[in-house]
């Protein structure tokens, strides 16, 4: 059992909760309108839930997971999360959401800007292609012949299968795509990205089931000119 810290209790951050509590993991759950607001979806989730603030969150999960608006992405907290195990769901796509001028301006690639801003923490990109509607969808124990496996990137190998191990638990594979800036073949326009989406019904349709197999020929594709 972990204790998984939330710093973003949203879309994502509120589907990867309610798998984690049906996992049987701890949460500490925090948003930026503070913990009053949370109390209905702590309430939800039972008695392995709680809200805090941030700062709270990061420090009391064994991994804490990062998933708020990438423009939002200076405010996590960076001293909490010295030396810690941290998920990073961020997707930056100015084409559907706007460019943000201060990350245009940052010179950083923006699948990098979070492990920027947390030099000493251990980032691991995860879950940043899964649409959150698909999430319970997609879940299957370990063996099921149509399990799906999640793409992971990041620089530190002990936290990698940490990582490893709480998807793992959460009902995927992890797929390690190697270093953190090997995320990039996973980014927002890339054919990862449409992993587990139904080409014909895409974000509406349920979701399709990717294998390992099936992950690492579209990195591949990102690789070609
Ligand atoms: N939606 C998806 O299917 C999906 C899939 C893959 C990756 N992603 C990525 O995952 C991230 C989260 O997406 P989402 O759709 O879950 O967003 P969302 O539904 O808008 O939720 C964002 C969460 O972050 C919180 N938040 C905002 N600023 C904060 C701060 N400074 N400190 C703490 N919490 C803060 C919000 O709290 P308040 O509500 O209190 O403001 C909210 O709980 C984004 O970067 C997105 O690109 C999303």
């Amino acid at each position: 059992m972990t204790t998984i810290g939330f710093i973003g209790s949203g879309r994502i951050g509120g589907a990867l909760a309610h798998l984690a509590v049906a996992a049987g993991h701890d949460i500490v759950l925090s948003n930026s309108r503070g913990q009053q607001s949370l109390q209905e979806t702590v309430a939800l989730l039972g008695s392995r839930a709680r809200a805090a603030t941030p700062a709270e969150a990061a420090a009391a999960g064994d991994v804490v997971v990062v998933t708020i608006p990438v423009r939002a992405y200076r405010q996590v907290p960076v001293d909490r999360l010295r030396g810690r195990i941290v998920i990073d769901t961020l997707n930056y796509d100015p084409e559907r959401q706007g460019a943000v001028p201060e990350i245009e301006a940052s010179g950083t690639p923006p699948h990098l800007l979070l492990q920027a801003h947390l030099p000493d923490a251990q980032v691991v990109k995860a879950f940043s292609t899964v649409f959150f509607k698909h999430l319970p969808q997609l879940t299957r124990p370990p063996g099921a012949p149509d399990r799906s496996a999640v793409p992971i990137a990041g620089d530190h190998p002990t936290a990698k299968t940490a990582v490893a191990a709480l998807i793992d638990s959460l009902g995927f594979d992890a797929y390690d795509a190697g270093p953190l800036a090997e995320s990039r073949r996973f980014a927002p326009g890339t054919p990862a990205q449409l992993a587990y989406l139904d080409p014909d019904g895409m974000f509406a349709a349920p979701a399709r089931p990717a294998s390992a197999a099936d992950l690492a020929a579209l990195l591949d594709k990102a690789n070609r000119p």
